[in-house]
C-alpha cells in the first residue's frame, strides 16, 4: 500500500509533464500561414524586390498577436522553426539560430560553403525577411516601443540583421568564407543585442 501510494502521484506528475510539452511545443511552431508569407517576404528580397517585401512584412506584423510568433522561425526545424533551407536535412544543425551561432564561432570550410550554397542562401534571404517583420512589428501597434529612444534601438537592431543577412548572401555568392564568418557575426551581435535589451526591459516588445 505504501508503495503505491508514493508511485501514483509520481505517473500523474509525468502524465500531466508531457501533456504540457506537448501543448508548449505545438503552440510554439511556425505557423503554416506566417511561413508561407515570411518564405514569399524572402523571395521578393532576393529578387530585389524590397519594395514589395516590406509591405508584405507590414502586413504580416499587423497580424501578428506578438513577435514570438515568428521568432520561433530560428529554432530547430524538428521543433516548429523553419530550418537552413527550404529543404530538410540538408545542413546540420538544422536550426538558423543555432547555425548562425556555429558559423559565427568555427566560420565555414570553401567545401562545405560549395556544397550548401543554396541551402546557406536560401538561410540568408529568410533571415533578411525575419528582419524586416521585426522592424515592421516597431508600427505594428502590437509593441510598446512608446518612446523615440526606444523605437530606434528597435530599428537599429532589425536593420542590422537585415544588413548582415545581405552581406551573408553577397559572401555565399561570392564563396568568400571570411566575409561569409563576418556576416553570420554581425547578425548574431544584433539578434543578441536585441535580446539581451528585451530581458533589461530598454525594448518591450509585447502589448499589455
Ligand atoms: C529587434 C529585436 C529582435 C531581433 C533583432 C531579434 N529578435 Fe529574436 N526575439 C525578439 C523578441 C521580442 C522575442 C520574443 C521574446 C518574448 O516574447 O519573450 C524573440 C524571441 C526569439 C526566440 C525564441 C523563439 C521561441 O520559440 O521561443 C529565438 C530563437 C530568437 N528570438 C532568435 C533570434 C535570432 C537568431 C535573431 C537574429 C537573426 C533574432 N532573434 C533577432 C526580438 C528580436
Amino acid at each position: 500500500m505504501k508503495h503505491s501510494a508514493t508511485r501514483w502521484p509520481a505517473v500523474v506528475g509525468v502524465v500531466a509533464l508531457s501533456i504540457g510539452v506537448l501543448v508548449a511545443s505545438r503552440a510554439l511552431a511556425v505557423e503554416p500561414r506566417v511561413r508561407e508569407v515570411l518564405q514569399k517576404i524572402a523571395k521578393l528580397i532576393e529578387k530585389g524586390d524590397e519594395k514589395e517585401a516590406r509591405k508584405q512584412a507590414e502586413a504580416l506584423a499587423r497580424t501578428l498577436e506578438e513577435l514570438n510568433d515568428v521568432e520561433h522561425a530560428y529554432k530547430l526545424r524538428g521543433k516548429g522553426g523553419l530550418g537552413v533551407g527550404r529543404e530538410a536535412g540538408k545542413v546540420t544543425p538544422d536550426g538558423l539560430e543555432l547555425w548562425l551561432n556555429a558559423g559565427s564561432r568555427d566560420g565555414v570550410t570553401p567545401k562545405a560553403l560549395e556544397k550548401n550554397a543554396r541551402a546557406f542562401e536560401e538561410a540568408a534571404w529568410m533571415i533578411a525577411a525575419l528582419s524586416e517583420v521585426n522592424r515592421a512589428s516597431a508600427h505594428s501597434g502590437k509593441t510598446q516601443l512608446k518612446d523615440r529612444k526606444r523605437e530606434e534601438v528597435w530599428l537599429k537592431l532589425s536593420a542590422g540583421v537585415g544588413e548582415g543577412a545581405r552581406e551573408l548572401a553577397a559572401a555565399i555568392r561570392a564563396k568568400n568564407v571570411d566575409s561569409f564568418q563576418m556576416a553570420l557575426r554581425k547578425i548574431n551581435h544584433n539578434c543578441n543585442s536585441c535580446h539581451f535589451f528585451i530581458r533589461r526591459g530598454v525594448v518591450l516588445p509585447k502589448g499589455p
